[in-house]
């Protein structure tokens, strides 16, 4: 199998920002509460008529620079969302016209938090087989256009943006290891009940909130510090590697207890715990990938460390992943 690695990465996060103090006053809610339940300060926000696309655009040309890639020469595009422009075409359609890349086969991939890992994951196998050369995946949310702005257990947790990475055979690193996994049985746990065929859209969906995230936090919680655990002990066992080979745990952003919940069960001291949630919030999808943008940006990313992603979301879906950068 030929080797897969990242040639090049970008983020977009929008201009706007809402802060926990703005948040105040639109819900019944305190700084002190979101600091301390989730560890998240403030969160970008898409300006009105801001797509997925918009994002995805943004952080998909960053990358392509970053590679030194012509988007021309891209074969795949694949765009995590749960988010996307419309139900129909893909986002990641929108998104091959937006930047000129007429010979890439494109689709999106619906694994909430997990999606960039799942998206990674699959560009993996088609660039591996020999089926296409390289790939773009990219993570893009617009949660805000989900988020009932009335209900203060979910509102303070979201926010926008989009990574986007470039994928093609490399000699040397890449992609290790990837363990994707999922649970059925909890749907109702976290989910957007209106909007789909078993639920359309009509005017009392929209007046009983249905087109909006419901979560069960406090559920979640256990379940998430459970399931990150052991798919990154399961993916560090199918590379061979152990906790001390890994040099950053880079993990989706839901909430800093989680997070270092999950670290002190791996043993994974702190300062190897990559975080950007206190500036961007829950962004499903865009949160692991925008982490890892950032991590590699401010150099905490080198040429030969090994790199863990660690995501969990709805579905319930996980995904784990080690690179060797
Ligand atoms: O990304 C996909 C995966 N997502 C997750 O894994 C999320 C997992 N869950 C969580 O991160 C946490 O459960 C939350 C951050 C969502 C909630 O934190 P918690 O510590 O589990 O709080 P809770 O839901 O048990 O609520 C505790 C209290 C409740 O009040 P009472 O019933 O004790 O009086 C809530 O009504 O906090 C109240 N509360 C709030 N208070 C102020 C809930 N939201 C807020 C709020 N501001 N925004």
């Amino acid at each position: 199998m030929k080797k897969v690695g990242f040639l090049g990465v970008g983020e977009y996060l929008p201009e706007k920002i809402l802060t926990n103090q703005q948040l105040e006053k639109m819900v019944d809610t305190s700084d002190e509460w979101i600091t301390t339940r989730t560890g998240i300060k403030e969160r970008h926000l898409a300006a009105s008529g801001e797509a997925a696309s918009d994002l995805a655009f943004k952080a998909a040309q960053k990358a392509l620079a970053n590679a030194n890639f012509k988007p021309a020469d891209l074969e795949l595009i694949i765009v995590a969302t749960i988010t996307g422009d419309m139900p129909t075409p893909s986002t990641a359609a929108i998104l091959q016209n937006m930047l000129g890349a007429p010979k890439a086969a494109c689709f999106d991939l619906s694994a909430a938090c997990a999606g960039f890992v799942y998206g990674i994951s699959v560009a993996q196998q088609f660039i591996a087989s020999g089926t296409y050369k390289n790939a773009l995946v990219v993570g893009a949310e617009v949660l805000s256009s989900i988020t009932d702005w009335q209900d203060r257990n979910t509102c303070v947790l979201f926010g926008d943006g989009a990574g986007a990475v470039v994928l093609a055979e490399v000699k040397h690193g890449g992609i290790i290891s990837t363990y994707l996994g999922c649970d059925g049985s909890k749907v109702d746990i976290l989910n957007v009940p209106g909007g789909g065929s078993r639920n359309p859209a009509t005017h009392t969906t929209v007046d009983a909130h249905q087109h909006f995230l419901k979560m069960s936090g406090n559920e979640l919680f256990k379940i998430a510090v459970n399931t990150m655990t052991m798919a990154a002990q399961t993916v560090l066992k199918q590379a061979g590697l152990t906790f001390a080979d890994v040099d950053l745990i880079i993990p989706h952003q839901a909430n800093s207890r989680i997070i270092m919940a999950v670290a002190k069960k791996l043993g994974i001291p702190e300062e190897k715990v990559y975080l950007n949630i206190e500036r961007c919030g829950n962004m499903s999808s865009a949160s692991t990938v925008t982490a890892l943008v950032e991590a590699v940006a401010e150099g905490k990313v080198k040429r030969g460390d090994i790199i863990l992603l660690d995501a969990f979301g709805a579905g319930l879906v996980w995904g784990a992943c080690i690179i060797k950068w």
